[in-house]
């Protein structure tokens, strides 16, 4: 099961730029885009308007057997639809974020999704030449054999300061304090699942603590365009 297109693996931790970056790579190089945090996202929310037990790691299991989704693999419109339902709003609220490490901690939920993401990975790198996919663990369990690799890191400081002004609107005191619970408590689930921030063999790290978003993207850029040359 080799995959087609040329692929950009990206992980990173939340806060760290990954979605808005790998999207804006992927306009830039008119690659596909392949989001799987927001198929976690989907599932969870799938679980929660089915009253799915989220501390039951089989009924998890079963339902994400049946999850009607479907998600774009445009960077301009990547919608995500569950039974025809248009998500990607809604899995963006709080309550999917504080219930979505339930859904991604089970082990046959992951095997599942590795699955569908090469399927999607593939069929996108087919039509565009390429894709590039972004999560958690795409470097090391869904693409450890694509040609770039990148673990996208911040400080947590940065990473505070980021979602404080996505969610606050600003980076004043008040703000990152709200924030700073939501965050650690997240970095620690998400922690429970792999070793988010730490960097496997042959995967190039880019701390982005003091890139702006056109530095970020520029130097991902760079490595695509080394790996390309
Ligand atoms: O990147 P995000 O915040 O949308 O991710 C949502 C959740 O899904 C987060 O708790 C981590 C998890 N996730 C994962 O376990 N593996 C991935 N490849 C992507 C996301």
């Amino acid at each position: 099961d080799h995959l087609s297109g040329f692929v950009v693996a990206i992980d990173g931790p939340s806060g760290s730029g990954k979605s808005s970056v790998s999207k804006q790579v992927a306009r830039t190089l008119g690659y596909g885009y392949l989001d799987t945090g927001a198929m976690y996202r989907a599932l969870a929310w799938w679980c929660l308007s089915e009253n799915v037990d989220l501390t039951d790691p089989e009924a998890v299991t079963a339902a994400a057997h049946r999850l009607p989704l479907s998600i774009g693999t445009d960077p301009d419109d990547p919608t995500v639809t569950v039974g025809g339902v248009d998500v990607t709003a809604a899995i963006r609220e709080t309550r999917i974020s504080t219930n979505v490490s339930a859904v991604a901690g089970v082990i046959p939920v992951r095997e599942l999704m590795r699955v569908l993401q090469r399927r999607l990975i593939s069929e996108a790198g087919a039509a565009d030449g390429g894709v590039v996919a972004e999560g958690r663990d795409i470097t090391t369990v869904v693409a450890p054999d694509a040609p770039v690799r990148i673990l996208l890191t911040a400080s947590e400081e940065a990473r505070l300061a980021r979602r404080s002004t996505e969610l606050h609107g600003d980076a004043d005191e008040a703000s990152v304090e709200a924030t700073r619970a939501q965050i650690v408590d997240r970095d620690k689930a998400d922690s429970a699942v792999s070793e988010f921030s730490v960097a496997a063999d042959g995967v190039t790290t880019i701390d982005t603590s003091h890139l702006d978003f056109e530095g970020s993207v520029r130097a991902v850029l760079q490595v695509v365009g080394a790996a390309q040359a």
